[in-house]
């Protein structure tokens, strides 16, 4: 259903410019709010997933820019039917596909009100009241990951960004060798391979470990890849260790792989922008032991955390390790140099001009407290136990990987049905597509161990058990049905 907004918003024939009087200016931001309230109370009721092939959005789109402009609540009107609408609904309560992000509103407005400050926290000079709200915040996060003092951090656009300026501080921790190497699992999320490839580490020195039967990397398996890359002249700098993998939720050996890097003098960067912010609850920090451990953690706020895109965090167990590599200190910056005290955020990462991303933490946690992110992100972790036990229960259903903070990996195949991997391969597949197209739910896919698998996350606060189970059943009748086809 397209949205109605009255015409009365800004006439263009009137404007001077750019120039928007106050008057058009708030009906403008009160409709959007309007849209936005409406789109959330009508979210559980519509699909998770709407979507056009390019051919129809390419002729409906493709316009030259309009020389005169049109009524501003006219555009916004077709910003909405015609664009908007068009995605994964990353935040309705049965989207369990990908790692979702569902936005607590005081985030949202947040984000609005630093666009309308249209804020630029890049150095002290320019925003000392946003540099000082992202020292606060990195300090929450440093206290909730158990890191030490010296510890800090930047906010970045994700957690792909987290993981390049954390390769890049641990390329210049080790001297900027030749021939330096990386190592990873099987199981770590392609980000990690892409900030190698963009730090300058050779893709056959971004080394693949194999990892064990429940997912986690195999440390034997390291250390003789380790060695053996030390012995035919590899620099190996980094272990990218996974708290939280996107296909199983697996969470690596972090106190073993600590102690690992340790005596070889390798950086320990931990992966945690799926994971990373379970450590708030007692059972995530419990999971994740040892992540405190770490040279450098990756994390999402706009994962876990219920911040709209884009919020992720990159935390250093030592704070001049990030500025090492990436202060640079032209001339035409002088008047922000205000002493050590003042820290340019600019000079942790690679952004120059930044947007005002704590604000939106901030605002949202003084907002709810922490006692309501711990019981959403407690939530996700009850749903996806409850998910796992009613596959175990289902004669229709199988687990494929153990239950790793909300991530449940599962298929049809029903106990004693004897058939192959490959047609049970393709039977899920048809289950994928018929939750696709018949269910509202949106789910996607992972292979585990070889196998097609269906996977659910559940990082949503909105979402509840029921939303969970309709889409377990949906799962087992669509599988039910395949299977009498057979
Ligand atoms: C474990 C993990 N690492 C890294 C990333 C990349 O993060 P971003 O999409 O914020 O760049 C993701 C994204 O889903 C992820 O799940």
């Amino acid at each position: 259903m397209p949205y109605t907004i009255f015409d009365s918003g800004f006439d263009p024939s009137a404007a001077r410019g750019l120039h928007m009087p106050p008057a058009a200016m708030l009906e403008l931001a009160r409709e959007a709010a309007e849209i936005l309230v409406r789109r959330r109370g009508e979210l559980a009721g519509e699909d998770a997933w709407d979507g056009e092939f390019r051919e129809g959005l390419e002729a409906q789109l493709m316009r030259d820019p309009p020389e005169e402009g049109r009524l501003a609540t006219d555009v916004m009107a077709r910003a909405v039917d015609e664009v908007l609408g068009l995605t994964l609904r990353v935040d309705h309560p049965r989207c369990f596909g990908f790692v979702p992000s569902s936005p607590t509103w005081p985030s949202v407005v947040a984000d609005f009100l630093a666009a309308g400050y249209n804020v630029n926290a890049c150095n002290w000079l320019v925003a000392s009241g946003p540099s000082q709200l992202e020292c606060v915040v990195i300090e929450w996060f440093r206290r909730w990951l158990g890191l030490p003092e010296t510890a800090g951090g930047v906010l970045t656009s994700g957690g792909s960004a987290a993981s390049l300026d954390a390769l890049v501080a641990a390329r210049e921790a080790a001297g900027y060798p030749e021939r330096a190497a990386v190592y990873m699992s099987d199981q770590t999320h392609s980000a990690q391979l892409r900030a190698a490839k963009v730090a300058g580490i050779r893709p056959d020195h971004a080394r693949i470990v194999p990892s064990d039967d429940r997912f986690r990397i195999d440390l034997d398996a390291l250390a003789r890849m380790m060695a053996a890359d030390r012995a035919a002249g590899l620099n190996p700098i980094a272990v990218c260790a996974n708290a939280g993998a996107t296909a199983t939720g697996v969470i690596d050996p972090l106190p073993e792989l600590a102690e690992f890097c340790e005596a070889e003098g390798v950086w320990l960067h931990v992966d945690a922008a799926y994971g990373g912010f379970a450590v708030v609850t007692e059972r995530g920090k419990e999971l994740l032991d040892g992540i405190e451990r770490a040279d450098s953690i990756g994390l999402d706020a706009h994962k876990w955390f219920f911040q709209p895109y884009e919020v992720g965090c990159l935390m250093v167990r030592d704070l001049s390790t990030l500025e090492e590599p990436f202060e640079v200190r032209p001339t035409f910056l002088q008047d922000s140099l205000w002493g050590a005290n003042h820290p340019n955020l600019t000079d942790r990462g690679l952004q120059t001009s930044r947007s005002a991303r704590a604000l939106k933490i901030w605002m949202s946690v003084e907002t709810f407290g922490m006692a309501a992110f711990r019981e959403s992100i407690e939530n996700g972790m009850d749903c996806a136990a409850r998910a796992e036990a009613y596959v175990d229960a289902s004669p229709v259903l199988e687990c494929l990987s153990p239950l790793s903070l909300s991530i449940v990996c599962f298929r049809v195949n029903p106990a004693g049905g004897g058939i192959a991997d490959e047609a049970l391969d393709e039977l899920n597949r048809d289950v994928l597509a018929r939750l696709f197209w018949e269910d509202p739910a949106f789910v996607s896919s992972a292979v585990v161990s070889g196998k097609f698998a269906l996977r659910l996350c559940i990082v949503n606060y909105t979402t509840t058990w029921d939303d969970v189970r309709a889409v377990l059943e949906a799962a087992e009748r669509f599988g039910g049905e395949a299977l009498e086809q057979l």
